[in-house]
């Protein structure tokens, strides 16, 4: 079952008690639903979809730049947006270290992405479609067993709820269903090769989690019949999830802020509930 914690005002779960590191590890969704992620009238001009230069899905900060990509913005456009994006990955940051200590020195910071488009707006293949169930998996940047933890704003300024749909099945059991189903189909020469050969700086752990990402994305049945729930994510709200191991659809809404971190498994409350391991007690190999 996905753990809903919602935590009103600003008070973290009990100081020095590991409950927010629980409830995400067993795969629950934080939300902070009076943290408004404030902008000024200049950022707030940023909430427009034609900011974007066309091509990338998002519109995102390097944090060993500084420098924003996917905008057409000019270079004044790109320095007020570089501001909003690192104060909102700054925000993320106090969020994290706040709600969970134990992570705080773990934690290693990624990309931060502003999302002005419309969800509803996006055609796109199943692959690519994020308003299907998935785990998150990247292609270009392997985490080598590390956890992807995600802190989200929702700062749509007409009051639109972000809505999500978070599947109810623990990581195992839907690990479990993917690789039954390839089994069955006679796909296994696919997942063992996710499981001997590494390509590029890609450990089999991801491999297998883009496979994973994939089967859940083109599974007709498994989208139709996953037992899931509807999150409604209100504008002026913060939540944070671990996006890897938590199947998580995005059906509606637009403005969106994300933090991405990495955290390596030693970090966790319990590191036996990272899906590396899940996996690897599944294959009885080691994956990264
Ligand atoms: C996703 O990670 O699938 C997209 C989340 C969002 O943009 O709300
Ligand atoms: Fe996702």
């Amino acid at each position: 079952m996905t753990d809903i914690l919602d935590l009103r005002g600003q008070a973290a779960p009990q100081a020095g008690s590991d409950r927010a590191a629980q409830v995400l590890e067993a795969g629950g969704v934080i939300t902070f639903p009076d943290r408004r992620f404030a902008m000024s009238s200049a950022e707030t001009r940023m909430l427009d979809p034609s900011i974007s230069d066309g091509r990338a899905k998002n519109i995102s900060l390097d944090p060993a730049t500084g420098r924003v990509s996917g905008t057409k913005l000019d270079d004044a456009g790109q320095v007020i947006l570089a501001e909003m994006i690192g104060r909102f990955a700054q925000t993320a940051d106090d969020l994290l270290a706040e709600l969970t200590p134990r992570y705080a020195s773990a934690l290693q910071r990624r990309r931060t992405s502003f999302r002005p488009g419309a969800i509803s707006d996006r055609a796109l293949s199943r692959r690519k479609d994020d308003r299907r169930l998935h785990v998150d998996a990247f292609p270009a940047n392997p985490v080598q067993g590390r956890r992807i933890l995600r802190v989200f704003a929702n700062v749509n300024p007409t009051g639109e709820a972000r809505v999500w749909n978070v599947g109810d099945d623990t990581f195992a059991a839907v690990a479990e269903r993917v690789r039954k189903r390839l089994t069955a189909r006679g796909r296994g020469a696919g997942l063992k090769a996710a499981f001997g050969v590494t390509r590029g700086r890609q450990s089999p752990y991801d491999q297998l989690m883009l496979q994973l990402h994939d089967a859940a994305k083109l599974d007709d049945g498994y989208q139709a019949d996953a037992p899931r729930r509807r999150l409604e994510l209100p504008a002026g709200c913060m939540w944070v999830v671990y996006t890897d191991s938590v199947m998580h659809a995005a059906l509606s809404g637009q403005y969106a802020l994300e933090q991405t971190y990495l955290l390596p498994i030693e970090a966790m409350q319990d590191e036996a509930a990272s899906p590396l391991r899940i996996l690897e007690r599944m294959t009885g190999r080691s994956l990264a």
